[in-house]
Order: structure tokens, then C-alpha cells, then sequence
């Protein structure tokens, strides 16, 4: 008899190589990147590049280090950086725009992980008054992870820009999952970063590579990070073997991410009749679900430990939410394991209170 398998749906950062990236890998070109010397690097960031519709990309180690040298590229120290209030540059970056840039975080308010204009308006400080900040840089999150992985179309993306200009100000999109939201919405995804100055993208999340993101921007901008990502221990040498699965991923793996919103949506659709649970199926536009278990009198904690139990793993991602993202690795039957899987615990949590 098989050994029932272990649903792992803390995130899409669990997904493992494809036997294509694994064999890229093998036979990729190499060289010393350090120098502009590996093809299979070069070749990654001009394909980055041209998907996105900008002059020049750069291959880094993580979507961290890409939003770092995008904020310490476009900003100086004592800028404000204008966020939406829960983005994961904000939340779970470490305060590393502030530790090594010496920039300040401006939160704002916003719907489903967008900022919302006039908050925006609102935060942009005057260019001559001596006694505030200078705004140095707007910075977009699509999809949003925090507000369970939400996307913002073209039309206000643009119109986020187009107010960003009008001050002098460029704008950063944290895209760590733009290909998903660029699928949901059905539009290439030149139309979601056309007016921005700068976007990341990360290649180890829903698109299975082990390691990578990108940065892409003007030449004069990426030029500026290179540099920085040197500073910071970012610059590799045989970077070909991270950029070779890259290379696969951008030409095989994006139109499959639809796959993981249906299970995501027939999911979150079961999920919603569960009793106790409560999740907004508003939010769930692409490869995430947040779910609220204090219906159910207990903790995300003790939701997930009690899932781990029959092989299904979540993320705790408040004291009483646990987040489920779907990947790769997980498939139509799998759906359905998951709910029951959850249904259980929760009846299994409400029973404990009654008794
Ligand atoms: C929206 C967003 N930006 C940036 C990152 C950071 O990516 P990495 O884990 O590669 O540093 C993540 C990671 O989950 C993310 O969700």
C-alpha cells in the first residue's frame, strides 16, 4: 500500500524543479556572471527584458534582494517609500530598506492590497518644504501576498503611475507573482508593468525554479543595481545553473499557473461551506486563500498542527488565519483531500467547544 502523501500548501516556494530544469541545468553554458561573462545569465535577462516590455533585467538571488536594490536604485537615505500598509516589502522584509538604506517607510491605507489614490496624493510630500521627508518612491505589490494574493489591473496600475510621475516620483512593483496575476486578468503582462520604472518578478515561487528572481527597469537603472547588488554579496559566479531553470520557467511554466486558480477557486468554494471558517471569496483572484479559523475556537497554530496531522500543511499568517497557496505539485484530486482534510479539523475544533 502507498503512504498517503504530503499535501504541502504553506506556499508556492515548496515546489520543486521540473526534469527540464534539472536537465537546462546540466547542460547550460557557464561563466563567470561577476563579469558579464555567463551567456545562460545573459540570456535569462534579456529574455526577462523583452517579456516585460523593459530595457534591461538582472538576475538576483531572491525577490528581497530585488526589492532592496529597487528602492536603494531609484531612492536615497532619508526618503520616504510609499507602501500599502500590509506589503510584504513592509511586513516581512526586515526593515531592510531602513537597515541599509537608511529610507523610511510612508504606510497607506488600500483595498485588496491597492493603495488607494487619494491616500497616495495625500503621502507625497511637498518638493520645497525644508522641514519633511522627500517621497523618493511609490512601490506596488502584484499580486498582493498579504491581502491573499489579489491583483491590480492595467487601468490602475497606470493611473498609480501616471499620479507617481506627475510629482517626479517613480514607481517600484513588487511582482513577485506577476505572471499570476497577468494570467487572472487575462492580459500580457507588458499591459500590468508598462508604466512602472521598475518590477521584480521571482522565478522560485509558482513558476517551480529552486532559486531566483529579476529585476528589470531601464539600462541606467539596472546599471545602478548591478552595482549595488554587488555591495550586498549578491554577485555570482556560474549563475547559469540558477539561470538556466529560469529560462525554462519564463517559456514552459506561466500558462499553467491557471491550473493552480481553478483548484485554488474549487477549493476556496468548498472551503466556504465549512462551517466555523469564514474567508472572503472576493480575494481569492489567484493561487491563495486566506482562511479565518477563530469560528472554530482555536488558533491558527493549533489548526495547522492538527492538519499536519493528516498531511496537510498550511501557513500560519495571523493568530487565528492560515494561508493555503496552490502550486504545481498539487492537483484535481488533491482539491478535494485538502477540503475534507479541513473540514475534519474544523468540526473536530467546533466539537471540542461544544462538549
Ligand atoms: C509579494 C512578495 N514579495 C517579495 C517576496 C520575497 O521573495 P523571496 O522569498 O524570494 O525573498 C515574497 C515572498 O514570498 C512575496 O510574496
Amino acid at each position: 500500500m502507498q503512504a498517503p502523501e504530503y499535501l504541502n500548501v504553506r506556499s508556492d516556494t515548496v515546489t520543486l524543479p521540473t526534469p527540464e530544469m534539472l536537465e537546462a541545468i546540466t547542460r547550460a553554458a557557464l561563466g563567470d556572471d561577476n563579469r558579464g561573462e555567463d551567456p545562460t545569465v545573459r540570456e535569462l535577462e534579456e529574455l526577462s527584458a523583452h517579456m516585460l516590455g523593459k530595457e534591461a533585467a538582472l538576475l538576483t538571488t531572491s525577490g528581497q534582494l530585488s526589492n532592496s536594490l529597487a528602492v536603494l536604485a531609484h531612492a536615497t537615505r532619508g526618503d520616504e517609500i510609499i507602501m500599502e500598509e500590509t506589503s510584504h516589502l513592509f511586513t516581512s522584509e526586515q526593515g531592510a530598506i531602513s537597515m541599509f538604506g537608511g529610507m523610511v517607510y510612508h504606510l497607506v491605507p488600500g483595498h485588496h492590497g491597492f493603495p488607494s489614490l487619494c491616500h497616495i496624493e495625500k503621502a507625497i510630500r511637498p518638493r520645497d518644504d525644508i522641514h519633511t521627508p522627500r517621497t523618493g518612491l511609490i512601490c506596488l505589490e502584484n499580486t498582493h501576498n498579504h491581502a491573499g494574493g489579489t491583483v491590480i489591473s492595467p487601468e490602475l496600475t497606470r493611473q498609480a503611475c501616471e499620479l507617481a510621475h506627475r510629482h517626479g516620483i517613480p514607481v517600484h512593483i513588487d511582482g513577485a507573482r506577476i505572471f499570476n496575476a497577468s494570467v487572472a486578468l487575462g492580459v500580457d503582462v507588458t499591459e500590468l508593468v508598462r508604466d512602472a520604472d521598475s518590477i521584480c518578478f521571482c522565478l522560485s515561487k509558482g513558476l517551480s525554479c529552486p532559486i531566483g528572481s529579476v529585476l528589470a527597469g531601464t539600462r541606467e537603472f539596472i546599471a545602478k543595481a548591478r552595482r549595488l547588488r554587488k555591495a550586498f554579496g549578491g554577485g555570482m559566479r556560474q549563475a547559469g545553473i540558477i539561470a538556466a531553470p529560469g529560462i525554462v520557467a519564463l517559456n514552459t511554466m506561466i500558462s499553467r499557473l491557471r491550473e493552480d486558480h481553478q483548484r485554488t477557486r474549487a477549493l476556496a468554494l468548498r472551503l466556504a461551506e465549512i462551517p466555523g471558517l469564514s474567508l472572503d471569496l472576493d480575494t481569492v483572484q489567484t493561487n491563495m486563500i486566506r482562511v479565518d479559523v477563530s469560528g472554530v475556537h482555536t488558533t491558527a497554530a493549533q489548526f495547522n498542527t492538527a492538519l499536519k496531522n493528516r498531511g496537510v500543511e498550511v501557513l500560519v499568517a495571523g493568530d487565528t488565519v492560515i494561508r493555503i497557496v496552490i502550486h504545481r505539485h498539487i492537483e484535481d484530486r488533491h482539491v478535494s483531500i485538502i477540503a475534507d482534510a479541513i473540514a475534519d479539523v474544523a468540526s473536530e475544533f467546533s466539537g471540542v467547544v461544544k462538549a
